[in-house]
Parts: structure tokens; C-alpha cells; sequence
């Protein structure tokens, strides 16, 4: 018998030791680098692909880069990422030759957007969004806003703060979070005249609704978005301004708990001016003043598409205290 609980010791503690080895590693290792591979891309800097680039950033990179107390893209503490990651901060993308992305070329930069390696082959996880399902003509357009000569990306010497990523953070992107393949053929402009899948393009493309709005950013399938769990059904975790819960809505079409009962105006109103028919919605939500009449078309056509999904969100924050 003593024998017995000297072997079940002994194996307790081969366990404990490896588990500690392997915790030790994670720690040590950090976020795996890769290496950046060179493409080649063809973007057009007119001042039409610029004010292009702009009304997408405009919406999709602005309110991560902005610099606190500045009007141009130095970076800042992403205060509203969830605390388990660690500390994260948005970097310095500017023009500036040593602090921003001066030194990056076109290509370097379509790269990093669609697969989150840099050019020195450091890998930006879920904190930096991959822009996977946006056409050429889109990414491109952003690239030559970043190159235009508008205030807001003019070099600024701010330092980038390094991220303190959780061990959390290391050990999901050494098992679960991964660069993103880089797309083997050119992304076509969607048909604008075929509502419904202009309005796909819009929600799992050009602006990225699906993420935030199914049932958790771990399980969004970028590739195909519709496989994501719960997809718009809402309910995913997100946080104010101040650090605390907001659950995405459920933006399907289901009567009790999505967007069923809305018509299309109560809909527009809330997407595009935050106007909604409980209330006004709050960060990290806001208003999508850009939108064409098009573009707010081709989404309501679009979700109204989508499988329901019966998930009543309010029940998050009760259930959550
Ligand atoms: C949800 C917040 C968020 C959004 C939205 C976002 N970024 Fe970022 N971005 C980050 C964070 C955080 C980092 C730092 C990543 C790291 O170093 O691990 C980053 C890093 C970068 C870098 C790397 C810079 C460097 O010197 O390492 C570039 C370039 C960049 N972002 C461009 C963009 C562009 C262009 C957009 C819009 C199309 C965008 N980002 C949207 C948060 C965001
Ligand atoms: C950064 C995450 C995020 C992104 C991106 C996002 N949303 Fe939202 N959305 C939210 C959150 C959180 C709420 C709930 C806000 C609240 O309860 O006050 C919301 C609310 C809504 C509502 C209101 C629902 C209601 O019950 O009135 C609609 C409609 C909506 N989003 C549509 C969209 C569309 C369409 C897109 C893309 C163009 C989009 N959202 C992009 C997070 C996001």
C-alpha cells in the first residue's frame, strides 16, 4: 500500500513539474513571431481613393488609434480590452519615420492588415483586428488615406508603448490565435446592384459588424462568418468606456429579442444616428453617420436574411452580478 501512494506521489509531482515547466516556457516564449512574406500590390493614392480610405477609417481604425488629447493617430492605452490580456496599447501610425509607420511600404502595411504580421515578423493578436473579407479596392483605398497628407496621419513623435500581453495572451497565441493566410487571389469589389450580397459584404467585410455582434470573438470564424457561433445573435461580453459590461445586441430578425418588431426606419435610425427604440445606444457602439442610404439598405436586406436567434441579452446583465 505505501509503495502504492509513494507512485501516485510520484506521479503528482512529474505532473506539477511539467506543468510548471510548461508555464515557465509560455512566460518565457511570448507571442510567437513569423515570417512576413512579400507581396506585391498595385494602390492608387487620387485623392478620390483617399477620401475613400478616410470615411473607412473614419469608422474603423480611428477610435483604436486616435491618441488621447490628440487629433491625430498616435496610439493609446486600450482601456476598453478585456483586462485578462493584459495591458494593450494601439500603436503610433503616422507617418512618422521612427515612431509611426513611415518606413513601412504599401505592401508591407496590405500584408499586416490582412494577416497580422508585421514586417519585422511580430505578430499583433485579437487586440489588432485582420481585415480578411475586405475587397482590394477598400483595403487599398485605407493604405492611401494613411499616405495622404491629412492632419490626422501626419508624423507625430509619439512612442508607442509596448503591451504587457497576460500569460493568458502568450499561451492563446501559441495554441489558438494564428496569422491569418494571406489571400491567395485578388478580393473582388462586391456587386452593389445584388442588395443581398452587397449587404453581406457590408456586415462581414467592409465593416466588420459580425464580430462584435455573435456570441463571442473566440469563436468567430473569419473565413466563414455564418459558421461563427451565434452568429449576430449578439450577447458577446464587450466594455464601456469606463471598463464596464455592455453585451452586444441581437441584430437578427427574431420578434422577441433581435430587431424583428423594428421597420426600417427605427433600424436606420439606430445604426446610423445611435437612436434606437429603447434608448439611445452606448460605446463601444456608435453612431454609422457615414453610411449611404445604399449601404443602410443593403444591411437591412441583409439581416433580414440571417437565421434568428432567440437570445435575450438584458438577461446578461442579471445574470452577470
Ligand atoms: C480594436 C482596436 C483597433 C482597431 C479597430 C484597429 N487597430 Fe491597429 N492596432 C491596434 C493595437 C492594439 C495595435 C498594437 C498591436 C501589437 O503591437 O500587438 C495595433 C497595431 C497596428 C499597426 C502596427 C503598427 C506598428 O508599428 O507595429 C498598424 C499598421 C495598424 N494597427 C493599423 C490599423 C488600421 C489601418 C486600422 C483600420 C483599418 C486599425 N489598425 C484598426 C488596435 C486597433
Ligand atoms: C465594437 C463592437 C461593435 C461593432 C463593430 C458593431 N456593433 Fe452594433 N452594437 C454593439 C453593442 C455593444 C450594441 C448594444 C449597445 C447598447 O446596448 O447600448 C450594439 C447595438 C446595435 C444595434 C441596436 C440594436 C437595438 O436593439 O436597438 C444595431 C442595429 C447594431 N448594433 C448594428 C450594427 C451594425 C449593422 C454594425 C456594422 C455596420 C455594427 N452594429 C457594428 C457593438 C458593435
Amino acid at each position: 500500500m505505501k509503495k502504492f501512494f509513494k507512485i501516485i506521489l510520484a506521479v503528482v509531482l512529474v505532473v506539477v513539474l511539467l506543468l510548471a515547466i510548461g508555464y515557465c516556457f509560455i512566460a518565457i516564449k511570448g507571442i510567437p513571431s513569423y515570417t512576413a512574406q512579400t507581396v506585391t500590390v498595385k494602390v492608387s493614392h487620387t485623392p478620390q481613393n483617399v477620401e475613400r480610405g478616410l470615411r473607412l477609417a473614419s469608422v474603423l481604425c480611428i477610435k483604436c488609434h486616435t491618441g488621447n488629447n490628440s487629433n491625430q493617430l498616435t496610439g493609446r492605452e486600450m482601456f476598453d480590452m478585456p483586462p485578462e490580456f493584459g495591458k494593450v496599447y494601439s500603436s503610433n501610425i503616422t507617418q512618422h519615420q521612427q515612431y509611426g509607420i513611415g518606413k513601412w511600404t504599401d505592401a508591407q502595411l496590405v500584408y499586416f492588415l490582412r494577416t497580422g504580421v508585421k514586417p519585422d515578423g511580430t505578430y499583433a493578436p485579437i487586440w489588432m483586428p485582420k481585415f480578411v473579407k475586405m475587397s482590394d479596392e477598400d483595403l487599398f483605398s485605407i493604405i492611401a488615406y494613411l499616405r495622404s497628407n491629412h492632419p490626422s496621419v501626419q508624423p507625430a513623435e509619439a512612442v508607442t508603448q509596448k503591451c504587457e500581453p497576460s500569460w493568458l495572451a502568450k499561451f492563446l497565441c501559441n495554441v489558438a490565435f494564428k496569422p491569418l493566410p494571406y489571400p491567395e487571389a485578388p478580393v473582388p469589389e462586391p456587386d452593389t446592384n445584388n442588395l443581398l450580397a452587397y449587404g453581406r459584404y457590408l456586415v462581414a467585410g467592409r465593416f466588420d459588424c459580425f464580430p462584435c455582434h455573435s456570441a463571442d470573438f473566440k469563436t468567430v470564424n473569419v473565413f466563414e462568418p455564418e459558421k461563427s457561433e451565434g452568429y449576430l445573435g449578439g450577447g458577446n461580453l464587450l466594455l464601456n468606456e469606463a471598463g464596464a459590461p455592455v453585451y452586444s445586441a441581437n441584430i437578427t430578425m427574431d420578434a422577441e429579442t433581435g430587431l424583428g418588431k423594428y421597420d426600417f426606419e427605427q433600424f436606420a435610425k439606430a445604426l446610423r444616428y445611435g437612436n434606437s427604440p429603447h434608448g439611445p445606444l452606448r460605446y463601444p457602439m456608435f453612431p454609422y453617420t457615414i453610411l449611404d442610404d445604399l449601404e443602410t439598405k443593403a444591411i437591412w436586406t441583409y439581416l433580414n436574411s440571417v437565421p434568428k436567434i432567440k437570445n435575450d441579452v438584458s438577461k446578461k446583465y442579471t445574470s452577470s452580478k
